[in-house]
């Protein structure tokens, strides 16, 4: 009998629906996938994503931010000793919609990820999609990415392009490049985890 190799932990943090974290998880139930999904953490109590992960048999906890005023580093602080407890050696963010402080992300150096919706470096931010439309650009699509305390500054870890057609509307776009990001952002976390395994 051989001893399957080490799996690296993966913490992600969520703000909201989580399909992004939902595709990571079902890659991890994969023979072949380097990680497990130790557990999800969400800043919104509400968020849709933590009755999905549950549902997927991932651990899942709620550290609300607005439980911390203005004191983000705080908030930080627990998000970090829950990861640790839980024996997380990395962190992809889902939809994670917080600025990061310095404690979370130089502790984490070159250990946590995130997923970007736009051809990095266009479009760090929010509103992606109707920026990338109202430029006249032929294509869209996502980005993973190192974290960085500048805002979506890290190396690029892949992208995935996908054409804006003439009757797209934000949302469809969006949707388009959403599926995209359910291929690209497991893809890229199984590489980035064998290579740190290596
Ligand atoms: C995704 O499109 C992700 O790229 C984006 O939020 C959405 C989350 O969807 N992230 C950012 O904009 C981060 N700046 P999900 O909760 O279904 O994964």
């Amino acid at each position: 009998m051989t001893d399957s190799p080490a799996r690296l932990r993966v913490g992600i943090l969520i703000s909201g629906q989580g399909s992004n974290m939902e595709a990571l998880v079902r890659r991890s139930l994969e023979p072949d996938c380097p990680y497990d999904v130790a557990l999800v953490i969400s800043n919104r109590p509400k968020a849709a994503g933590l009755a999905a992960a549950e549902a997927l048999g991932v651990a899942a906890r709620i550290i609300d931010h607005s439980d911390f005023g203005q004191d983000r580093e705080g908030h930080e602080r627990t998000i970090d000793a829950a990861l640790r407890a839980a024996g997380c050696q990395v962190i992809a963010l889902a939809g994670y919609m917080r600025i990061l402080t310095p404690f979370l992300v130089e502790g984490w150096s070159g250990r946590m990820i995130n997923i970007h919706p736009s051809l990095l470096p266009n479009y760090p931010g929010l509103d992606t999609h109707r920026r990338a439309m109202e430029a006249g650009d032929a294509e869209a699509g996502c980005s993973v990415h190192l974290v960085t305390t500048g805002l979506d500054a890290g190396t690029v870890l892949g992208q995935a392009r996908v054409a804006i057609l003439p009757d797209d509307t934000v949302a469809s776009l969006a949707g388009r490049v959403l599926a995209a990001e359910h291929q690209l952002y497991p893809q890229c976390l199984a590489d980035f985890v064998r290579t740190a395994l290596t």
